[in-house]
């Protein structure tokens, strides 16, 4: 294929790097400098992003991010929840930094993932995590499927995670965040050729690259004006010219998201 690299983060690495990427953060970005999380961007806190969580294995080893959008309902990427069982996984609120012991440790009673789920490359990459008891922080809404008009090409999108900072490169120590523009539907099938479902995918990223969503980022928000509008699926590398993040369109998946969010 493409050598697309989008599987989920080894949590294992995440500890042993975080010093490194704690370091390599010091220098702050030069006026000029492409907006670098997440690639590019600048750090944030949880204090900032109250809905932002990290998805980790049972000894709190962080490796997707996702979304709280209820109390006990979290938004994440279906090829992060492969192999995982409802004691395998935990959600981590109100953490900033991975190596934090601070914030609501969750854990998960159920895992839904998009039947349909069979590759991000193919689509469907959504799931649903229910939590076993309630999470004391305030919860992003996620876009109604008619809202279809937020995918405007050149709109303004925000994305979160504590994922690689470059190409290759370590976790963030702390929580990154970053703005990208939405890259039409026409512009990214010509990156990607096939394996960009327009019904499934949106994908977000300037032209020149330097700024992307990147490893250990996946099922995390992609925000549009504040609200919840697509998941950190997958891409070519991170942050390269020419290859935009690709996201989980969520107006496709919007219903399917009510109807777990509301069982
Ligand atoms: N699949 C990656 C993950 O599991 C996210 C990759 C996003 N890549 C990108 N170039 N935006 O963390």
């Amino acid at each position: 294929m493409l050598g697309l690299n989008r599987v989920k983060k080894n949590a294992a690495v995440v500890a042993a790097t975080a010093v490194a990427a704690a370091t390599a953060l010091l220098s702050a970005p030069t006026a000029v400098a492409a907006p670098q999380p997440v690639v590019g961007g600048t750090t944030t806190t949880t204090t900032a992003y109250p809905f932002m969580m990290q998805i980790t294995d049972a000894s709190q080893n962080q490796f997707c991010g996702g979304t709280l959008v209820s109390a006990t309902k979290v938004v994440t990427a279906a090829h992060c929840m492969v192999g995982e069982t409802t004691s395998s996984v935990r959600v981590v609120g109100g953490r900033t930094y991975l190596s934090g012991a601070d914030g609501t440790v969750r854990r998960v009673s159920r895992i839904w993932i998009d039947p349909e789920y069979t590759d991000a490359t193919d689509g469907d990459d959504v799931a649903v995590l229910t939590l076993s008891t309630s999470m004391p922080y305030a919860t992003a809404s996620y876009v109604s499927p008619s809202q279809t008009g937020v995918y405007a090409a050149g709109t303004t999108a925000r994305v979160l995670g504590w994922g690689a900072t470059s190409e290759n490169g370590s976790s963030s120590e702390q929580l990154r965040t970053a703005t990208v523009p939405v890259v039409s539907d026409a512009s990214c099938e010509s990156s990607y050729g096939s394996d960009f479902v327009r019904t499934d995918m949106v994908c977000a990223g300037f032209a020149s690259g330097g700024t992307d969503t990147c490893q250990g980022d996946s099922g995390g928000p992609l925000l549009i004006g504040g609200v919840l509008a697509g998941i950190t699926s997958w891409g070519e590398g991170c942050a390269e010219a020419g290859h935009p993040g690709v996201y989980t369109r969520l107006t496709t998946f919007s219903s399917l998201v009510t109807a777990q969010v509301t069982s």
